[in-house]
């Protein structure tokens, strides 16, 4: 970890892109609706974050708690899904970027975890950044299950072995993450990884999120000092 450090442009940039519902709600659309505009949203602001400079971007698309909404939300959801990994696996290809998804895909109905191993399968060795995907996600989840290896392999652990052990294995820890639509909390997502992350909150919803917008989160991060508990 660097001792003091005054944020250039981010490695890591996590996204919890959340207000889709109430977007959708606002303009008396189906929840669907938001959805599907916070999907393209997320498209166009993977895009610009790595034209940014950014190495690795990860998005909050759908945590493990919100396999609890009503059925009728979630099929739009994995149907969104579909879609998504069927017309965009191609495109990351060819930009070299590597799709990786963190998560529980075992909580997903089986074809759509199907569909969503194949797709990141095919951009292993993208060497140009690291879009990664929760889906199925939750933070707790994914440290009991770093846990539960470890048990398994009845050794003790250093940081950087337990970290190791997470879905986000191999990723730097986030420097900034970015949370829309007004609420000021975590919701289950990066707990481990997130102990030195600098916060962007706002109101906006997600799907209003524009380039400008990340524009200003990211010149946010550039006046930040990191100290990691140094002076
Ligand atoms: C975030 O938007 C996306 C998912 C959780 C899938 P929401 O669906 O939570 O939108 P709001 O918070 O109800 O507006
Ligand atoms: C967090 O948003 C999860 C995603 C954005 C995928 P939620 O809408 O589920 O969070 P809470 O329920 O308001 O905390
Ligand atoms: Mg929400």
């Amino acid at each position: 970890m660097e001792t003091t450090k005054t944020g250039g442009v981010p490695r890591h940039v996590a996204v919890i892109m959340d207000g889709n519902g109430r977007w959708a709600q606002k303009r008396l659309l189906p929840r669907s609706a938001g959805h599907r505009a916070g999907m393209n949203n997320m498209i166009a602001l993977s895009e610009k974050l790595f034209e940014s400079g950014v190495e690795y971007c990860t998005f909050y698309t759908l945590s493990a708690e919100n396999l609890s909404r009503p059925q009728e939300e979630l099929e739009g959801l994995y149907s969104l899904f579909r879609s998504y990994f069927r017309k965009n696996v191609r495109r990351l290809q060819e930009k070299g970027i590597e799709l990786r998804v963190i998560g529980d895909l075992d909580l997903l109905p089986e074809e759509i975890a199907q569909l969503i191993r194949t797709g990141a399968a095919q951009t292993v060795g993208g060497t140009n950044g690291v879009l990664a995907l929760a889906v199925g996600y939750g933070g707790r989840q994914e440290i009991v299950r770093a846990v539960n290896k470890a048990v398994r392999a009845g050794k003790e652990l250093s940081e950087s072995d337990f970290s190791a052990l997470l879905d986000t294995a191999g990723m730097p820890d986030p420097d900034l993450l970015i949370r829309t639509g007004r609420e000021l909390r975590l919701s289950n997502f990066l707990l481990w990884q997130c102990a030195y992350t600098e916060f962007y909150f706002t109101d906006t919803l997600f799907p209003d999120f524009s380039e400008q917008e990340l524009e200003e989160a990211l010149h946010a991060y550039r006046s930040r000092t990191r100290r990691f508990g140094r002076v």
